[in-house]
């Protein structure tokens, strides 16, 4: 498995509330707000070499040059319908930033990803986009997801996720070479139902409550 082009949060807190979110007995109002906090440091990571731009500022004692990010010139894209915890943590940490959603489901005749619904907002080539959907599994969404953002141009692309399986990242990075990859662990390996191992079950299930 290439993993140049994978980073690996592998930070204490990190690691701690993924703990607590894998545990089966963690409540969907937990698993909820665990997703929201771990995101907002996954975002940290992610955000690290955001351009920044200078401005002149009065503080009480005098005028200073200071740096400030452009949340405008981000774009989240949340792949529905689990992306949507990912989003709220980094929206907590950049409130500016633009939205999109891209929602595919599985033809289950060809099993190829077919897309449903997709929302962006403008300029996308001014933009620097962030995928973000919690599983990487088979990497078939994601891969999906990606290629048809990439129509639009846009700046630069990253992947964010929570889990990984490394079937999924074998598949993302030969499609998506250029695409660097974020995650919080990589797992052992899927099912035969395409569920990541050791994982952390439904992660769409978990966060809303259904099944
Ligand atoms: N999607 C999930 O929600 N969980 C998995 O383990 C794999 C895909």
């Amino acid at each position: 498995m290439d993993r140049a082009n994978v980073t690996v949060v592998d930070h204490p807190l990190v690691q701690h509330k993924l703990t607590l979110m894998r545990r089966a007995e963690t409540s969907t109002a937990n698993f909820r707000r665990l997703l929201g906090e771990l995101s907002a440091l996954l975002a940290y990571e992610v955000l690290r070499d955001m351009p920044m731009h200078e401005v002149t500022i009065e503080t009480p004692l005098e005028t200073m040059q200071s740096r400030l990010i452009d949340g405008k010139k981000l774009c989240l894209v949340s792949i529905l319908r689990a992306g949507s915890g990912i989003l709220d943590g980094f929206l907590a940490i950049v409130p500016g930033a633009r939205v999109g959603h891209i929602g595919l489901y599985r033809d289950p005749k060809t099993l190829q990803a077919v897309e449903y619904y997709f929302k962006m907002p403008p300029e996308l080539d001014e933009r620097d986009v962030i995928v973000v959907d919690p599983m990487l599994a088979t990497g078939h969404s994601a891969v999906a997801a990606v290629s048809r953002i990439k129509e639009t141009k846009p700046r630069s692309i990253k992947f964010v996720c929570l889990l990984a399986a490394p079937e999924g990242i074998d598949t993302f990075t030969k499609a998506h070479p250029d695409v660097p990859v974020f995650t919080a662990a990589v797992d052992r390996c899927l099912n035969d139902h395409g569920y990541i191992l050791p994982g952390l079950g439904d992660a769409g299930d978990r966060i809303f409550g259904t099944k």
